[in-house]
């Protein structure tokens, strides 16, 4: 159990005391995998799977379309991410691994939200206005109910811990807020009010042109981001030309503070060799970028390098893929439609 699940797990007088600890997450199968899903979410992922605890991973392709998909690269993102899931250290035996439109409850359960959340909680959601932009109007439906589809995600499985990065905070909570809601509407204790694991050194690994803006699959510049496909020339010359500051790495990781670039750097060295920043610190404090950034490469690519690999050979058989999330989505429809079944039977509603 890994110490996250543990300072977390239910106790006796906790809120969710009664339900069996569950854990799910998922990943918008859009472009490639890049280095903050891997760190923040991917790594945590397998770490989570191996603490004893039933682990759920979902490839959410409903939530993928709320922006438009080219049909080919979406059909292609969702068998690479699964290939990465896989690469990564997800093993289908233990973990059930598929892709959301395989489980129709989800959709089922997000429409029994979209009648329980208000309109002012989604109002709220920063995601919806960062990803619509100055052109609300023309922004679908879906994107804007988006944060519902993903409570459903979470409460379909009874989950009682969703471990992502920090930029999913927000969305956890309106889950929570819909569980509560549901919860009190029908004076019943059905849903546990689930809770984000955001821990580790890279919960937010940022840009490596600006240290201001998240490391993004979608932003337009590929220089920004690593992408876990990226050979080890790419990632050598990623980290080169990362933006960064004139000063040497500080002795401490205060010294940090107020140097964004420098500080995300040291973060994703600390995440990528498991240690910490402070350690980090000793290793390399007072040392110039120029020594730090060819060490920081090879450990990415020592790291990324098998995992690229191993998407190839993955990638090489889609029938198999496909067969994993087929069982998967079997082995989670089996927790999923009682689950559905009962909140219909809760609102009332025959089936
Ligand atoms: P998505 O696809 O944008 O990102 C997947 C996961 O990667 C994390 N992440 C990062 N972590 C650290 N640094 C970064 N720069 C970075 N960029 C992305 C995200 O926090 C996330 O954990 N709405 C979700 C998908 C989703 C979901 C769910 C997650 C749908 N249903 C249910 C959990 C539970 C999303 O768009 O993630």
């Amino acid at each position: 159990m890994t110490d996250a699940v543990q300072t977390q797990s239910p106790q006796a007088d906790a809120p969710n005391a009664g339900f069996t600890p569950r854990v799910f997450s998922g990943i918008q199968p859009t472009n490639h995998l890049q280095l903050g899903n891997y760190l923040g979410a991917v790594k945590r992922f397998v770490e989570m799977q191996d603490s004893g605890i039933e682990t759920l991973y979902c490839i959410v392709d409903l939530h993928a379309i709320t922006v438009w998909q080219d049909p080919a690269d979406l059909s292609r993102a969702t068998r690479e991410l699964a290939a990465g899931y896989i690469a990564s250290g997800l093993d289908p035996a233990k973990s059930m691994l598929f892709n959301q439109a395989r489980v129709p409850e989800h959709t089922q359960l997000a429409w029994l939200f979209n009648c329980v959340a208000r309109m002012g909680w989604l109002n709220r959601m920063t995601q919806f206005k960062d990803k619509a932009g100055k052109n609300r109007e023309n922004a679908s439906v879906g994107l804007f109910a988006y944060p519902n589809l993903m409570a459903a995600d979470i409460l379909l499985y009874h989950t009682t811990h969703v471990p992502v990065g920090e930029d999913q905070k927000q969305h956890i909570e309106l889950a929570r807020d819909i569980a509560i809601k549901f919860n009190n509407d029908f004076g019943v204790d059905f849903f546990p009010v689930p809770e984000p694991v955001i821990e580790g050194a890279a919960t937010r690994v940022m840009s490596l042109r600006d240290g201001s803006k998240k490391m993004s699959k979608s932003d337009p510049s590929d220089m920004s981001r690593i992408n876990l496909t990226d050979d080890a020339d790419t990632i050598a010359k990623k980290f080169r030309k990362a933006k960064t500051d004139p000063e040497p790495l500080p002795d401490t990781a205060d010294g940090l503070t107020d140097r964004p670039e420098a500080r995300n750097l040291v973060n994703i060295y600390a995440a990528l060799s498991d240690s910490t920043v402070d350690a980090v610190m000793g290793e390399y404090g007072g040392k110039a970028f120029s020594e730090f950034k060819p060490k920081l490469a090879d450990l990415a690519v020592a790291t990324l390098g098998p995992i690229s690999a191993e998407m190839d050979r993955l990638m090489q058989d889609p029938a198999e893929i496909d067969r994993i999330l087929e069982d998967g989505a079997s082995r989670a429809r089996a927790i999923a439609a009682p689950i559905l079944k009962r909140s219909y039977d809760i609102m009332g509603i025959l089936i």
